[in-house]
C-alpha cells in the first residue's frame, strides 16, 4: 500500500496497480462506467485533457473534473457521482482531470494491469484478485497534494482484508507489512461507520463546505456496483 502517488517507486512496477480515490474520483469512474459510458479518459492537467478531447466527436464526450473539488469552469461536469445518469453518460467518453486521483493512475500507468476502486465497487475488485492473483499487488491511495488520506487508507484495508479473508491467509502471514496491517486496522475501526469516517477526514470535510453531504453518503456505500474499471491503454479504462 502507498499512502499517495508520490510515494510510490519510480524505478519498480507492480503485476497489478489500483488507484484508490474514494472521495470521489475513483467513485465516479465506477459509477459512470456501471451507467454505460464507454470509457473514461484521465489527465492530470487540464490544457492536455482539452487538446486530445476536441479531437473526440462532440455528441460522445464529456469534459469532467475538479480543482479543490469544485467544478473546472467550462466542462460538462465536475467530479460528481451523482451526476453520472444513464441518461446523462450513455455511449460517451469522460474526459475526467481531478486534483488526485487521476493523478494516482497516471502515476502507475505503466503496470500491466491497472484497476480503479472505491467503496462502491470493492467486490469487484476483490473478485478479480481472486481469480487472477497477481503476485505483485499496489494499492495506490490518492490522497490530497501528496499528504495521507483517511478514507483512501480504508478502502485499501477494505480490500485488503476482504482478498485475505477469501486467500485463507493467517494473520501471521502478514507479518512485517506494517502498511497493510494499518490498512486494515484503519477499515476495522470504521468499517460500520464509513459515513462517520468521511465526516472526520480532511476532504470530506473540504466536500461538507461544498455543500457535498449527498456524495459522501453514496460514496459510503459498500459493494453496491458490480463494475470494475480496467485500463485497456494508457489513461483509458473501461469496463472489464
Ligand atoms: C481528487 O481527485 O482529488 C478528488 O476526486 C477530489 C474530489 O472530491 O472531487
Amino acid at each position: 500500500i502507498y499512502h499517495t502517488p508520490e510515494l510510490t517507486p519510480k524505478d519498480t512496477k507492480p503485476d497489478c496497480a489500483i488507484a484508490v480515490d474514494v472521495l470521489r474520483a475513483t467513485t465516479t469512474m465506477a459509477t459512470v462506467l456501471n451507467a454505460g459510458a464507454e470509457a473514461v479518459q484521465v489527465f492530470s492537467d487540464i490544457n492536455q485533457l482539452m487538446e486530445v478531447s476536441e479531437n473526440w466527436p462532440i455528441e460522445k464526450r464529456l469534459r469532467a473534473g475538479e480543482r479543490g473539488g469544485s467544478m473546472v469552469q467550462g466542462f460538462d461536469l465536475g467530479n460528481s457521482p451523482l451526476d453520472c445518469t444513464p441518461e446523462r453518460v450513455q455511449g460517451c467518453r469522460l474526459f475526467l482531470t481531478t486534483t488526485n486521483g487521476t493523478r494516482a493512475l497516471k502515476c502507475v500507468e505503466n503496470a500491466p494491469t491497472v484497476l480503479a476502486a472505491a467503496f462502491v465497487n470493492r467486490a469487484a475488485v476483490v473478485k478479480y484478485l481472486v481469480e487472477k492473483q497477481p503476485e505483485t499487488l499496489w494499492l495506490v491511495g490518492s490522497g490530497w497534494e501528496g499528504s495521507f488520506s483517511l478514507e483512501d487508507t480504508a478502502c485499501a484495508g477494505a480490500i485488503a482484508h476482504s482478498l485475505l479473508t477469501h486467500l485463507n491467509c493467517s494473520e501471521a502471514e502478514l507479518a512485517g507489512n506494517d502498511e497493510v496491517i494499518g490498512a486494515i486496522a484503519l477499515y476495522s475501526q470504521w468499517q460500520d461507520r464509513l459515513l462517520d469516517m468521511f465526516h472526520h477526514a480532511s476532504h470530506g470535510q473540504r466536500l461538507l463546505r461544498l455543500n457535498c453531504h449527498e456524495d459522501l453518503k453514496y460514496c459510503a456505500e459498500i459493494d453496491i456496483l458490480d463494475v470494475l474499471p480496467i485500463q485497456k491503454e494508457a489513461g483509458v479504462l473501461v469496463k472489464n
